[in-house]
């Protein structure tokens, strides 16, 4: 297949918006990460979502709008909470996961009765979404497994030939996915966690908020939950964001980190490996999450064969959130000192 590159013009949106409208795939920008976009009602369409990455058909997907009155074709009802949060933080990184109407299909949700929500702060994205006329289900637009993309060559090396259309639009100014908050029940619930924080949503609800207990675990791959517990946003059981390099994380104090961060890069590199070392500054978490993923997809282009990582605080709930996906890139792979 040949994959058309568009630009943000409005004649390229325009076209974007067609391929979409007519159930073809297209990769576009969100402040986040690019997503891999389809016609959200469309299960077809969907269904070839799967397949471009590659990726288990029950992992549901969001579904991104261009306003929030689009919300009532996705789901039965839409809470106080619901719109609280909706005013406050949308257009932004925040995703609700609600029950779903019966015009969403099941191909999007991976099975499940619910759906995901969020309406991107992109001016590219709200604009090919309110063009097309749909609601846009996307997930990241990497191949399953890899790297989120955070700019346009990531998706291209990706993506190339087995899309429709990629938008190239900026960089992301984010870096890493949105926060995912169930809001099927009483309390809130984190399932994935991002830069917006449960202080932030309990804040503006005025109510308790808590994270996932399988997310707390570190999920199943940390071997720290138990078997029995089903994690809620399906997407958090697979091997996620991992580098082609092994990769291992130091944790411990800043200093310490540093020490022995390059004493394991002058022990790698006297094997002939080539490394390669990720250490962001010890408060600056926003960066990190912006950095992270494109770090890890330069450090593969350059072919090397270890990646040696700082851990970030998990205390900080943006450190927390970087850290859930430096974790699962390194396959729980981690030395303290
Ligand atoms: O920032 C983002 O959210 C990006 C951009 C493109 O918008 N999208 C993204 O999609 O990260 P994806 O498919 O890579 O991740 C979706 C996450 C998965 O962990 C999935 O399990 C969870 O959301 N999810 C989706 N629908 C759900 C549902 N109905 N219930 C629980 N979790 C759900
Ligand atoms: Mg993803």
């Amino acid at each position: 297949m040949e994959t058309k590159i568009l630009a943000t013009t409005e004649s390229d949106l325009e076209q974007a918006a067609a391929i979409i409208a007519a159930g073809g795939l297209v990769a576009f920008p969100t402040e986040t990460v690019y997503g891999l976009g389809a016609d959200a009602l469309n299960a077809e369409a969907v269904a070839s979502v799967y397949a471009a990455k590659g990726r288990p058909s029950d992992n549901p997907m969001i579904v991104h709008i261009s306003a929030i009155d689009e919300l009532s074709r996705l789901t039965v009802e839409v809470s106080e909470d619901m719109k609280l949060l909706a005013g406050e933080l949308w257009p932004g990184p925040l995703t609700m996961v609600m029950k779903k109407s019966a015009a969403v299909p099941l191909r999007t949700t991976g099975g499940l009765d619910t759906v995901a929500v969020r309406m991107p702060d992109n001016r590219t994205a709200l604009e090919l979404i309110r063009r097309s006329g749909c609601a846009i289900a996307a997930p990241s637009a990497n191949i399953s497994g890899r790297p989120s993309p955070t700019r346009a060559k990531d998706v291209i090396q990706d993506m190339d030939g087995r899309i429709d259309a990629i938008v190239e639009g900026e960089d992301c100014r984010v870096g890493i996915e949105s926060t995912v908050v169930d809001m099927t029940g009483d309390t809130p619930v984190i399932l994935r966690p991002g830069i917006i924080t449960p202080h932030r949503i309990a804040e503006i609800l005025k109510k308790d908020v808590v994270y996932d207990e399988f997310l707390l675990a570190g999920g199943a791959a940390a071997g720290g939950a138990d078997k029995n517990m089903r994690p809620k946003a399906p997407g958090m059981k697979y091997k996620h964001y991992a580098p082609k390099a092994e990769m291992v994380i130091v944790e411990g104090e800043d200093e310490k980190v540093r020490a022995e961060l390059l004493r394991l890069q002058a022990q790698k590199e006297s094997c002939g490996m080539k490394t390669g070392l990720i250490m962001f500054g010890e408060r600056d978490f926003a960066e990190a999450a912006h950095d992270f993923f494109a770090r890890l997809r330069d450090l593969d282009n350059e072919g090397v064969d270890i990646i040696i990582a700082g851990a970030l605080s998990e205390s900080d709930e943006v450190g927390f959130a970087v850290m859930n996906r430096m974790l699962k890139s390194a396959g729980y792979n981690i030395v303290k000192v």
